[in-house]
């Protein structure tokens, strides 16, 4: 099954997350077709800058595949938090050329990971972001103990994690998780417009930038997360917290 579609325009490569009866969940799937097309994308000449959006109004990406992983063990959790940071997280923070993640209502858990390892993040003024992992018995697995705490700082990093808080496009605004809200209707245009103030500049330039940008930060906590996140897998807090979404209720830690 194909989970991406891509349009190339004017220089600017639109991927759009295609699985939206699942709200744009990020199983193993899109993981594989986003880290390939990224790859792809990453050689083409006729490509300056990458914009990642999640198809339909209600979802960019409301996280990782929670009932693909429902009964994986230690290790596989584990792996899987590897895996996606090498093939898709890590990739696109360290990207030849700018991405843009134009975030399009629910970005939680893994979907707010995916637009934290973007360079740039705009949002339509209907979006909710959050980290909610701890509500399902775990942690952030794909970075986001680590990227969320760059750019708020270790208080409202921490607020926002350990409460599983849920934000809107305007606290997101006003704390710099995003640059800019928009109307559903302008946050392609929108981001399209920042690309073009990028394509005006050197390609090495940009390149150069984002490898130095990035020296600032040091990601040693990367895979410190990858073995914290993997050992709250055979926990019964883990099997509750996964329970009660998948019957959607509450759950009773
Ligand atoms: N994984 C798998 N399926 C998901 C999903 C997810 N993360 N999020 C939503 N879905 C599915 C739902 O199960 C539902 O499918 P069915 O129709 O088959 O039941 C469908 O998408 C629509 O979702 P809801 O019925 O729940 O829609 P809603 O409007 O009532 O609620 C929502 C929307 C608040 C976003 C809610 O879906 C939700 O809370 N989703 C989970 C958010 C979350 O906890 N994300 C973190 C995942 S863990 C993670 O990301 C780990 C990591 O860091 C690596």
């Amino acid at each position: 099954m194909n989970y991406i579609q891509t349009t190339i325009d004017s220089s600017i490569a639109v991927i759009k997350i295609c699985r939206e009866p699942q709200l744009n969940a990020l199983n193993k799937n899109v993981i594989e077709q986003l880290s390939k097309e990224l790859d792809k994308l990453k050689l083409s000449n006729k490509v300056r800058v990458v914009i990642i959006t999640g198809s339909g109004k209600k979802a960019f990406v409301a996280g990782a595949d929670i009932k693909e992983f429902s009964n994986y063990n230690v290790e596989q959790g584990r792996e899987l938090s590897r895996i996606g940071q090498k093939n898709l997280f890590d990739k696109i923070e360290n990207y030849n050329k700018p991405v843009i993640a134009a975030i399009n209502g629910y970005a939680l858990g893994g979907g707010l990971e995916l637009a934290l390892s973007c360079h740039i993040r705009i949002a339509s003024s209907n979006s909710k972001m959050g980290l909610p992992e701890c509500s399902l018995g775990l942690i952030p697995g794909y970075g986001g103990t680590q990227r969320l705490v760059r750019i708020l700082g270790p208080s409202r990093a921490y607020e926002m994690i350990l409460t599983s808080q849920i934000i809107d496009a305007d606290f997101a605004e006003k704390t710099g998780i995003i640059n800019y809200q928009t109307s559903m209707e302008e946050l392609i245009p929108l981001a399209k417009k920042i690309a073009q103030s990028c394509i005006k500049n050197s390609p090495k330039a940009l390149e150069a930038a984002i490898k130095c940008i990035n020296k600032n930060f040091d990601n040693s906590g990367l895979k410190f997360e990858q073995n914290e996140f993997g050992s709250l897998f055979e926990t019964d807090e883990f099997k509750e917290g996964v329970s009660a979404f998948l019957e959607k209720r509450r759950p009773n830690f």
